[in-house]
């Protein structure tokens, strides 16, 4: 029971990658508080789960609001007292468009949601680390964090931001008992990749996997385990740290 009784807070809660991580760290004892878009949606998450009442928060929040950022750290701070991990990790891929043709709804839907909110979470999340002199917060960037996918740009855009937001913050609290780190998965199994495939057309899925050294996609779980190493006292000498997931595919040229 490594994390029994730590506070775990995770955006996307509800979603693929988020509702893996949950699972791993309630297995392991945690507190959890789950923020998703709305609050049935999570709740059902917690109740998939099996948390027991009072072992956790089932919050909904538009993570691009500032307001509701706000507002799920204070409810998370009322009921349980504290932060001591944060998965930064909601996101949207948005409508695929070419950076010519791309629509200024779908540019601030992404910026919103992956640069606003992870910006807003961290903003809030570490006024309360600071004050506990601990806590370890990962960001979900992606491989799109780091190199460029066509058809994506805001997406990409949106992501390579996250990886800088983690490097500064990172160096912000470095001193104060607080780390921060990303992750750069590659294509995973989760409803955002059904939605790209979807609107990308046939073949979409043989092409991101024979992108993929491993020629496959990531499991959920495998993502969960390295944001639990990540968030863990394992990791205690590592921030702003930029960790690709992704089946060797960053090491090809
Ligand atoms: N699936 C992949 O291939 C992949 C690869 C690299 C990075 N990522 C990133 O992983 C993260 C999780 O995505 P996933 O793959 O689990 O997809 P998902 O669609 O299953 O989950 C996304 C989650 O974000 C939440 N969300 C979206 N907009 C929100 C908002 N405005 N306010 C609050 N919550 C909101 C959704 O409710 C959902 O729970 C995202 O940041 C995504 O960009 C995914």
């Amino acid at each position: 029971m490594e994390f029994k009784d730590k506070v775990v807070v995770i955006t996307g809660g509800s979603g693929g990658i988020g509702s893996a991580t949950a699972e791993i760290f309630a297995e392991n004892g945690a507190k959890l508080v789950l923020i998703g878009t709305s609050s049935e949606k999570t709740e059902k998450k917690a109740k998939e789960l099996g948390l027991k009442e009072g072992e956790y928060l089932a919050l909904g929040a538009d993570v691009s609001k500032e307001a509701d950022v706000k507002a799920y750290v204070d409810a998370t701070v009322d009921k349980f007292g504290r932060i001591d991990v944060f998965f930064n990790n909601a996101g949207v891929s948005g409508d695929i468009a070419n950076t010519a043709d791309i629509s200024s709804e779908n540019m601030e839907k992404i910026y919103g949601v992956n640069i606003m909110g992870v910006h807003f979470g961290l903003k809030h999340v570490l006024k309360v680390m600071l004050k506990q002199k601990s806590g370890s917060i990962i960001n979900t960037s992606s491989l799109a964090g780091l190199r460029g996918f066509p058809g994506l740009g805001a997406y990409v855009a949106s992501k390579h931001a996250v990886v800088g937001l983690t490097r500064t913050a990172a160096l912000e609290v470095a001193g104060e008992g607080v780390r921060v780190n990303a992750i750069c998965p590659a294509p995973v199994e989760t409803r955002m990749m059904d939605t790209i495939e979807k609107d990308m057309g046939e073949g979409a899925r043989e092409n991101f996997e024979a992108g993929v050294p491993m020629k496959r996609y990531g499991k959920r779980e495998e993502i969960a385990r390295l944001v639990y190493f990540l968030a863990s006292d394992k990791a205690s000498f590592i921030t702003g740290g930029i960790y690709t997931i992704d089946g060797g595919q960053s090491a090809k040229a």
